[in-house]
Parts: structure tokens; C-alpha cells; sequence
């Protein structure tokens, strides 16, 4: 069974002894909530080192004030039981209750008490986020500059700085030699990747492909909160993007081509195209006709809940 720390000193004496022994340690940062898309990533970090931590950390700093933080599913029980059927078998669980310093004083109050305090913020301020709310006491952010502005960066526009600002300290903490991510979250992945080298972080990073649901639907905690009507409809998603693979792979190069078909696919189904970009693998500029590697990026509404999605293509 995994053993669970809370403290953040704590976790990184673990790290230390376990790297005075001469073990390497894999790391898969996580909000919880738990699904098989979470789990490869967990089986990959296996094959590669020596010690499995897998955080499980819902990140204030990195939902805006009108953003979903206080509905953002969890269950922890149901999480280490999950963990636990991982052949190979995780070794710490990091659930830390003082991340940031504004937490320390928090650990005996309610928290819904700070959730009000953001819900009625609501729309006064697109551009903080639920930490700086609550967060007296930290004020230095991590930025990816370019990678972090256009596809998810445009609609929130705190999100990146907080991902990249709160994984800055897990690695910091826990010290890791190797750390997973999803392609799922395609941006999320080349920024850690492009912050590591800019800060020449000494940890590899490896991205794991997409775990999809039997019928495409990309895996994602938010799912929970999808009705069977808005899952049907969610599925426009994945196969317009896979559509647009195979009609790529047919010698339809033309990107606006390719993206007013996914728009119009999606839209019918009764979704609410947020952005659908075909942009370049590694630097996430938006490319006019698939001649090198691209990836192309949607995100969407259905009901409450958006939801994204992205296909590789390799001409
Ligand atoms: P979360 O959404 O919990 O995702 C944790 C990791 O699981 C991310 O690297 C994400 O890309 C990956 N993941 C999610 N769904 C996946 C799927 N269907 N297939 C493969 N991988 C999937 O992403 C975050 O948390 C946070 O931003 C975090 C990095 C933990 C920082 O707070």
C-alpha cells in the first residue's frame, strides 16, 4: 500500500533517503479524481525508475475566479484504492495540505468558507486566480511566455502560470528523475517540457499518450459531470478530430478546411466550440496547410463542462 504524506518537508526527507540509496524516483503530478488515463501514466513512470510518487493536489493558483475549482470532483478513498490495483504498486501518495503558505492557517478551517469568497468574485477578476484570493504570501510566478498564449491560454489566461508555477514546486519538493504527463492536456506537456530546459530542471519528461473511453471519448475527471445526452454529444470530439486525421492522411492539407468541418461537426452535435486550432507540434504556432508535424487542439462546452481534446498528425 502506498504511503500517504501530507507534509511537504516530509516528502522531500522520503525523496532524499530514497535517493541516498541509490533509487530513482518517478513523479505524476495529478488533481485526483482518479481514471485509467491517470493510471498509464503511473504504469509509465514504473518502467522507468526505481520509486513511484503520485500527488494528488487540486491547485487554486491555476483556476481563475469564475472557474470550476469548488466543484472539481474528488474522492480520495477512491483514489488510493485505485493506485493500489497498479501492478508494480505506487510508493508515496503526496497530498499536501501546505503547499502554499496560506494553507498552513487554513488546516482546522472550513474551506467552503474560501470557496464563497471566490464564487462571489465571480467575473470582478478575469485575470487572478483562486490563489491570489486566498493566497496572501506568494507572489512569484513561473510564465512560459509564448507556449503558454493561444489555444487554452486564451480563454484562461491564469491557467499556465499556475500549472507551470505549482509543478515548479512538486519538483522541488519531490525531487524526481523523471516525471509524467498526457497529451490529453497537449499545451500543459510542451510547457513543462519547454520550462525544464529553460530552467534546466534535472528531470526527464515524458508524455503519455491519450486514454480514451471504448467509444473515443477522451478520459477526463470532469467526465463525471457530463449527462448521457452531453457525453453522446461530446463524442462529435474525437471523431471529427480522428475525421480529420484520415482525411489529412488523404491529401486534405488545407487547414481551414480540415478545422471548418470539425467546428461544424461539433456544433451540430449541440457542443460550444471554445477554440479548434492545427498548430505546430513543437512550438504550438498555428500552421496553414499539414506538411510537418501538427497537432490539432479543441476544446469545447457541453452543458457546463468543457472539455478538450487533440489528434497528432504525421504527414
Ligand atoms: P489532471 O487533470 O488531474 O491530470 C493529471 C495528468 O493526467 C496530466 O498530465 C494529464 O495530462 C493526464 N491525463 C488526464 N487525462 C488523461 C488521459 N485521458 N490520457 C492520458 N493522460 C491523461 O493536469 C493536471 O491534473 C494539473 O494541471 C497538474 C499537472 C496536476 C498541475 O496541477
Amino acid at each position: 500500500n502506498p504511503l500517504i504524506i501530507t507534509d511537504k518537508e516530509q516528502m522531500r526527507k522520503w525523496s532524499r533517503t530514497m535517493r541516498s540509496q541509490g533509487k530513482t524516483i518517478g513523479l505524476v503530478p495529478t488533481m485526483g479524481y482518479l481514471h485509467q488515463g491517470h493510471l498509464s501514466l503511473v504504469k509509465e513512470a514504473l518502467k522507468h525508475t526505481n520509486v513511484t510518487v503520485v500527488s494528488i493536489y487540486v491547485n487554486p493558483g491555476q483556476f481563475a475566479l469564475s472557474e470550476d475549482l469548488s466543484t472539481y470532483p474528488s474522492d480520495f478513498h477512491g483514489d488510493i484504492i485505485k493506485l493500489m490495483s497498479v501492478p508494480g504498486g505506487v510508493d508515496v501518495v503526496f497530498h499536501p495540505y501546505n503547499l502554499y503558505d496560506y494553507e498552513k492557517d487554513m488546516k482546522n478551517k472550513n474551506s467552503n468558507v474560501t470557496s464563497d469568497v471566490c464564487k462571489n468574485l465571480e467575473g470582478k477578476g478575469e485575470v487572478a486566480s483562486c490563489l491570489e484570493e486566498r493566497g496572501m504570501g506568494h507572489e512569484t510566478w513561473v510564465r512560459v511566455d509564448k507556449l503558454e498564449k493561444g489555444l487554452c491560454g486564451e480563454s484562461r489566461p491564469v491557467f499556465f502560470r499556475g500549472v507551470a508555477t505549482v509543478v515548479t514546486k512538486l519538483f522541488n519538493i519531490v525531487e524526481p528523475d523523471v516525471a509524467v504527463f498526457g497529451k490529453k492536456d497537449y499545451q500543459q506537456w510542451r510547457i513543462i517540457r519547454r520550462m525544464v530546459r529553460d530552467l534546466d530542471f534535472s528531470i526527464r519528461i515524458i508524455g503519455a499518450e491519450i486514454m480514451r473511453d471504448n467509444d473515443g471519448l477522451a478520459m477526463s475527471s470532469r467526465n463525471v459531470h457530463l449527462s448521457a445526452k452531453e457525453k453522446e454529444k461530446a463524442l462529435s470530439v474525437s471523431r471529427s478530430l480522428l475525421g480529420a486525421k484520415s482525411s489529412a492522411a488523404n491529401g486534405h492539407i488545407n487547414c481551414r478546411e480540415l478545422r471548418d468541418c470539425v467546428i461544424q461537426a461539433i456544433s451540430e452535435a449541440g457542443g460550444r466550440i471554445d477554440y479548434a486550432e492545427i498548430v505546430d507540434q513543437e512550438s504550438l504556432q498555428l500552421v496553414e496547410e499539414i506538411k510537418s508535424p501538427v497537432v490539432f487542439c479543441v476544446a469545447a462546452w457541453f452543458g457546463k463542462v468543457r472539455l478538450i481534446d487533440n489528434i497528432e498528425i504525421n504527414p
